[in-house]
């Protein structure tokens, strides 16, 4: 980064003392919001398009206007581009570099701008296109689901409340819950580019600007789907961005849960799965060991992504109308939330595809902890017993299976008989693990058949 204070600033005009070298570090934003360069750069040719659509440029100066800033776009490409931090952002250094290749014409190109509208400009475009490239990875992670949850629709695992085992559940079944969450997730990042894709232009420092402008003009060169309707609006607040990080924070949220388990299940203690030798490491003292280090981390990310968006709320909660400097601590945060998310759903993407899942060591889980007990219950209360007298009678059947050591089914019908008579031989099937999730077969049941006709909806809604 070139640190030479002689640099001519665009705006030193009424100044007569120059700037404090410290100062001027301090209050750059160019070492983190270059790397919106192309939203710059697009939103320049866009605005200059229609300065000369309205008459403000000629046509002349606007192509060579165009040709300077793809010049500038290929140098930044090749990372030969001269940043400055005397030039402060991203803009200034684009704008300066403009003037230096086609000389006085750029000047004009700053013509009923400000760079309180143009920032605000760049932020948003920037976000539109990270935001799709999220839902993408986000898709990508969902079809793994569906891969693993179809290859698994059938397999018997204990499902748990309290983490202790509750009732029996499919393998499938856990893994479409998974996929139901971030499915919200995905709307939700839908539902928040709609507020996203809104242009700032045109609202310039804060109240607009004399010359004739056409943003409907601008607007549909940057593909936004509507204008900002209030100038001093359209500079001053970053809620899309807050609600961005939200959408981010959540969507990290479900990430992290579905790490713990992944934590749990992989740790010898469950020894439900394999995550596979690639999505682990080692340990430097203890030879036995491999970490799930993949699943820990996305949980630790969520961590900071949670933190952002404190600091975007915190950021924006006391700012009076309209920019203030305080705007540019924006982009630090919003981008580490748009890496970090990115990083987890590829991770997690290809992580998830690829574990084992160990089906003899959830059957022989879910056989441990009683699992099929309510179903015991149901087959009293179908022989008549009122619920709660059918709970009783099964708390102390199982309180029998704690004491000796063994499962309800694993108890003869004489047995079973000493708690109440209305138990016959049919009793087995209720008891039988298979036979409790067969029983659950109604939509969002954890029944094989309905885990594929959910995945089977689930397919439909990813391709349309
Ligand atoms: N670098 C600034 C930001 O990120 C651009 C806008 C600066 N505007 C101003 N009036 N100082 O917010």
């Amino acid at each position: 980064m070139n640190k030479q204070t002689d640099i001519e600033k665009p705006w030193t005009g009424r100044f007569t003392e120059p700037t404090d070298a410290f100062v001027e570090a301090f209050t750059a934003s160019v070492q983190f919001d270059q790397r919106m360069f192309r939203q710059d750069i697009a939103g320049s040719i866009a605005h200059a398009k229609m300065l000369a659509h309205v008459g403000v440029i000629t046509g002349q100066e606007r192509d060579a206007i165009i040709k300077g800033l793809e010049e500038i776009r290929a140098e930044i490409e090749r990372g030969e581009f001269p940043w400055s931090i005397a030039l402060e952002d991203l803009h200034m250094n684009i704008e300066a570099r403009l003037t230096e290749r086609i000389g006085v014409t750029g000047k004009k190109l700053h013509t009923g701008r400000s760079r309180n509208d143009q920032v605000a400009t760049d932020i948003r475009l920037y976000l539109r296109d990270e935001i799709d490239a999220i839902c993408t990875g986000l898709r990508r992670l969902q079809r793994g689901l569906l891969t693993v949850a179809e290859r698994e629709a059938a397999t018997i695992m204990p499902g748990f409340t309290h983490l202790q085992t509750a009732q029996p559940v499919t393998f499938g079944h856990h893994m479409m819950s998974w996929f139901e969450m971030l499915e919200r997730d995905y709307q939700r990042l839908r539902d928040c580019r709609r507020r996203v894709n809104v242009m700032p232009l045109g609202a310039a420092a804060l109240a607009g600007t004399g010359y004739p402008i056409d943003r409907e003009f601008t607007a549909r060169e940057l593909g936004f789907d509507g204008i900002a309707e209030n100038s001093l609006d359209a500079v001053s607040d970053r809620d899309f961005a807050i609600e961005f990080t939200a959408a981010a924070a959540l969507l990290m949220t479900h990430l992290s849960r579905c790490s713990e388990e992944l934590v749990l299940w992989s740790s010898s203690q469950f020894d439900f799965i394999d995550l596979g030798d690639s999505f682990c490491t080692g340990s430097s003292i203890m030879p036995q060991k491999k970490n799930p280090d993949v699943p820990e981390l996305v949980r630790g990310k969520t961590g900071r992504v949670n933190g952002h968006l404190i600091a975007l709320l915190t950021l924006m909660k006391a700012q009076p109308l309209a920019y203030n400097k305080d705007n540019q601590e924006d982009k630090e945060p919003l981008f580490d939330t748009i890496d970090t998310l990115k990083g987890c759903l590829k991770v997690y993407a290809d992580m998830i595809p690829n574990m084992r899942v160990k089906r003899d060591m959830l059957l022989e889980a879910a056989r441990r902890g009683f699992s099929t007990a309510t179903d015991l219950a149901d087959y009293l209360v179908r022989k008549g017993l009122p619920f709660r007298d059918a709970h009783e009678v099964v708390g102390k059947a199982v309180r029998a299976g704690v004491d000796s050591g063994r499962d309800l089914s694993e108890m003869s019908l004489a047995e079973l008989r000493r708690f109440s008579d209305v138990i016959t031989k049919d009793v087995f099937q209720v008891l039988t693990l298979e036979g409790a999730v067969a029983a659950r077969s109604h939509i969002g049941g954890t029944a094989p058949d309905q885990v594929k006709a959910a995945i089977g909806r689930a397919k439909k809604r990813l391709t349309g």
